[in-house]
């Protein structure tokens, strides 16, 4: 049977959501909620979703299986509590959590319960990200061994209607932008074994610079710039930094190994080619993606068919709850100038079957 969903959280990202959700024929939405039950509406009607209303009347619609959990950060451990405790899964957007207390919290009353728990981000099922990590276990690179990640730009507080909750607890680029680049290197590589970070803030106030509330001043409560070293427990080691200071955008994700060094895709989108620079050379051999791009979306359809399938699903709960550890802790080097032991652990993950297809049929009714 196909496969119910319900949507909580019906703001800028829920769009994109909802396009590829209602897209999929393996899965039905049936229900949009939100705190604002008017744009929940607004939300439903155009993407033909028949019910709409608060998160409580969505958790007890009949045949919602998996509730896709779109709020704010500071939201996502008790929306998706709720879901849970409806006796439903949830997909949570990223972060997964505030820390790793709220996400252990999350996956231990879904065990009880029997549900599942996925989380964003999902960008590492698209082709892109799946030909680069494809390439690094083929060893096209020999033996990887150090990283170089730079995602740096002016902030989103340009562009978004409502950018506070990205500028406080659950925000910053280390928990915005940080899940893309650290959800491909530990799928790739497993756990983080210990991390260190510095950390700015260069601003203190950011104006909204989008939407209705244009022009208004908010307070900024998180760094706006994080640079963390990252040692892997399986070898390679990682500089990686994340930056809303920077007056103009730049973006870098190499893996060097002992052959050649592999650039990444934007891991912050589904497509986009890969390349190798082989030792001594001085062009770039660009590898396109192979396989399916879709976008957002992809990662509920892929836990939705693991279900049916009884097999585990690849964004899961247990991939985004380290993450959130290693975030958590690169703020917490960043204040103790300290070194800071990562606990959990977390497998890389086979790749999609090369015939895996979002837009075909594979669940009966
Ligand atoms: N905007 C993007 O480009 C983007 C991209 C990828 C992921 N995300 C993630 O998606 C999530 C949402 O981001 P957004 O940009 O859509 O935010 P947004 O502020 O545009 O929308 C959030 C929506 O959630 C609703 N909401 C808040 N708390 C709620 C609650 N307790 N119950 C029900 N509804 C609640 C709000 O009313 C609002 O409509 C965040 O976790 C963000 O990190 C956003």
């Amino acid at each position: 049977m196909t496969v119910g969903v319900a949507v909580i959280g019906c703001g800028t990202i829920s769009h994109e959501y909802l396009r590829n959700l209602t897209s999929f024929p393996d899965l039905r939405v049936l229900a949009c909620a939100d705190l604002d039950v008017a744009r929940a509406r607004e939300v439903a009607d155009r993407y033909g979703v028949p019910v709409s209303g608060p998160p409580e009347l969505a958790l007890g619609v009949d045949g919602v299986e998996i509730v896709v959990n779109l709020t704010i950060p500071a939201a996502h451990v008790d929306v998706a509590l709720a879901a849970v405790a409806a006796g439903r899964h949830v997909y949570n957007e990223k972060p997964l959590a505030l820390d790793p207390a709220g996400g252990a919290r999350l996956m231990a009353a879904a065990a009880q319960a029997g549900v599942r728990v996925g989380g964003a981000p999902d960008t590492f099922l698209g082709a892109g990200l799946q030909t680069a990590l494809r390439l690094l276990a083929e060893g096209a690179i020999g033996q990887p061994l150090t990283v170089r990640t730079v995602m740096q730009g002016n902030g989103p507080d340009r562009w978004h209607s409502s950018p506070e909750f990205l500028f406080q607890t659950g925000g910053g680029p280390m928990f915005d932008m940080g899940p893309y680049y650290l959800t491909v290197l530990t799928a790739a590589f497993g756990p983080v074994a210990r991390v260190a970070a510095t950390a700015r803030t260069a601003r203190a106030e950011r104006v909204i610079g989008s939407g209705p509330r244009a022009g208004t001043r908010f307070a900024v409560e998180v760094p706006t710039y994080v640079s963390a070293l990252l040692d892997f427990a399986a070898g390679p080691a990682a500089t990686t930094t994340f930056s809303f200071d920077a007056p103009n955008a730049d973006l870098v994700f190499e893996v060097a190994g002992s052959e050649s060094t592999l650039r990444v895709p934007n891991p912050n989108y589904f497509g986009g080619s890969s390349a190798l620079l082989r030792a001594g050379e001085r062009e770039w051999t660009e590898v396109p993606a192979a396989g399916i791009t879709a976008g957002r979306g992809l990662g509920v359809l892929e836990m939705a068919r693991a279900i049916r399938a009884g097999v585990p699903h690849r964004a899961s709960g247990e991939r985004a709850l380290p993450v959130v550890e290693v975030m958590t802790a690169a703020i917490e080097s960043a204040k103790s100038g300290m070194f800071v032991d990562i606990v959990s652990t977390v497998e890389s993950v086979d790749p999609l079957p090369a015939d895996w297809d979002p837009f075909t049929r594979t669940l009966p009714g």
